[in-house]
């Protein structure tokens, strides 16, 4: 089988490794990918949101597979135009995806549904969105309704930064999602579909601030660990036949059927479990923890969603041991991020026995490796502990030289010291 994986980041990267572990993929391609990327598989510099354009390349290499990592192409139509071409797509169409690009839809999908989430409110002006705050009070959660990168929610006690967002919002064009505040520790949980059958990935844990103990703006994402050993053995169950089953039923019933992944954000409550949001797409950077642990080919399984036949599949097996992914980001994200500057040590990083590293915004210059983005890279360490996994992920870290680079330094950390999810959630107010 010949896949084609389409993205840039370092949830590409982690793909694109999985499925050259694959014994039937026979060759990868991606696009645009990275500097990483284009050292395991050859890359095509097309604009891989442009329809048209992948619909081309894809033909040209005669690819059985198209894997869509991103949201932006899901939501320019990139599954759909690859559908109308009859090449199997992994990645909702743009209806579908509707489920991550407007969080007001997947609040009504939700309803429709019947699943468990935060109460919400849509708000279009400055007195609207100031009646919802008042409604749901301190903490304020203000979320801007369409694709911002898992930065447009600013979680804040103060009152004027929430009004503020909105505001900012709204002078942009759009619209905000108001919701009331959900205490209690996240977890993300990756649940492929083909439009009927659905079928768990492991639980991962993200860690969504910029600064250690959870402080500072929220990012993309600046580790990921897995498994969880503190939720209980009942989630998963729980969570399919509460809000994916539900969710990917309630969608076959609109004549929008989801295939793909639904990406489905919880937050564990002292009320019981709630979605936080749903993705369309794997999380980022939680597929790089997940995907270590894979030892089912993905290929086949990939495949087997785009095609419908996810109910053929035997059940995926998972390496009994710990992964731990740490991000390396740039300087001053995510602000505008510094880039452009060198990146050394990426070869002694990946001699660390149990590590390597993912690529996220890299890019080669005059044949060296420079930041091109605001996550930079991941370095995933697999061990028998999430202890051991920790050590190993920094053990490669530490080899790894970027001028102003910025990682946490608590990555699954009081997991792989208690067993548990200590403190508030990761989103808690800084
Ligand atoms: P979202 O883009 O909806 O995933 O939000 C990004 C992050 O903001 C989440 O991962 C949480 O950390 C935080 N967050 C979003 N909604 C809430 C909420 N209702 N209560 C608490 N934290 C939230
Ligand atoms: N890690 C969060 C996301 O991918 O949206």
């Amino acid at each position: 089988m010949k896949v084609l994986v389409l993205g840039p980041g370092g949830r590409e990267h982690a793909l694109v490794r999985a499925l050259l572990a694959d014994p039937f993929v026979r060759e990868v391609h991606a696009a645009p990918g990275n500097a990483g990327i284009a050292e395991d598989v050859p890359t095509h510099a097309i604009d891989a949101n442009d329809p048209a354009a992948v619909t081309a390349l894809a033909r040209t290499l005669g690819a059985d597979l198209v894997v869509i990592g991103p949201e932006a192409p899901l939501a320019a139509g990139v599954a759909d135009a690859l559908i109308d071409a009859g090449i199997p797509v992994f990645g909702p169409t743009r209806a579908a995806a509707q489920l991550e690009a407007s969080k007001a839809f997947a609040k009504q999908v939700m309803a429709a549904a019947g699943v468990p989430t935060a109460m919400a409110r849509v708000a279009a002006t400055d007195e609207e969105a100031s009646e919802a705050l008042c409604t749901f009070g301190a903490p304020y959660v203000v979320k801007d309704d369409g694709l911002a990168a898992g930065k447009g929610v600013v979680v804040t006690d103060d009152l004027d930064a929430a009004r503020a967002h909105a505001s900012a919002c709204f002078s942009a064009g759009g619209t905000v999602v108001v919701e009331e505040y959900l205490d209690g520790p996240e977890v993300s949980l990756f649940v492929l579909s083909d439009g009927r059958t659905v079928v768990p990935l492991a639980p991962a844990q993200d860690f969504k601030r910029i600064h250690d103990g959870d402080q500072g703006p929220n990012t993309g994402g600046m580790g990921a660990y897995s498994p969880l050993e503190w939720v209980p053995a009942t989630l998963v169950e729980e969570v399919l036949s509460r809000v994916a089953q539900p969710v990917i039923d309630e969608m076959a019933h609109r004549g929008t059927p989801f295939a793909g992944v639904l990406y489905v954000g919880l937050a564990l409550t002292s009320r019981g479990l709630r979605v936080i949001e749903f993705n369309a797409r794997f999380g980022d950077p939680e597929t790089q923890a997940v995907l270590a642990r894979l030892t089912t080919p993905l290929g086949g399984v990939l495949l087997a969603a785009a095609k419908g036949t996810l109910d053929q599949i035997d059940p995926l097996m998972w390496s009994p041991q710990a992964a731990v992914a740490v991000v390396l980001a740039s300087e001053n994200y995510p602000d505008t991020p510094v880039t452009g500057r060198r990146v050394r040590g990426l070869k002694k990083a990946a001699r660390v026995d149990g590590a390597h590293v993912l690529h996220a915004g890299t890019r080669l210059d005059d044949g060296k490796v420079v930041s091109a983005g605001g996550r930079v890279l991941a370095v995933v360490g697999l061990g028998d502990s999430l202890e051991d996994a920790r050590v190993t992920a920094y053990e490669g870290l530490s080899r790894i030289e970027l001028e102003g680079g910025q990682a946490r330094t608590d990555i699954a950390l009081a997991a792989a010291r208690t067993g548990v999810a200590v403190g508030g959630p990761a989103g808690a107010p800084a």
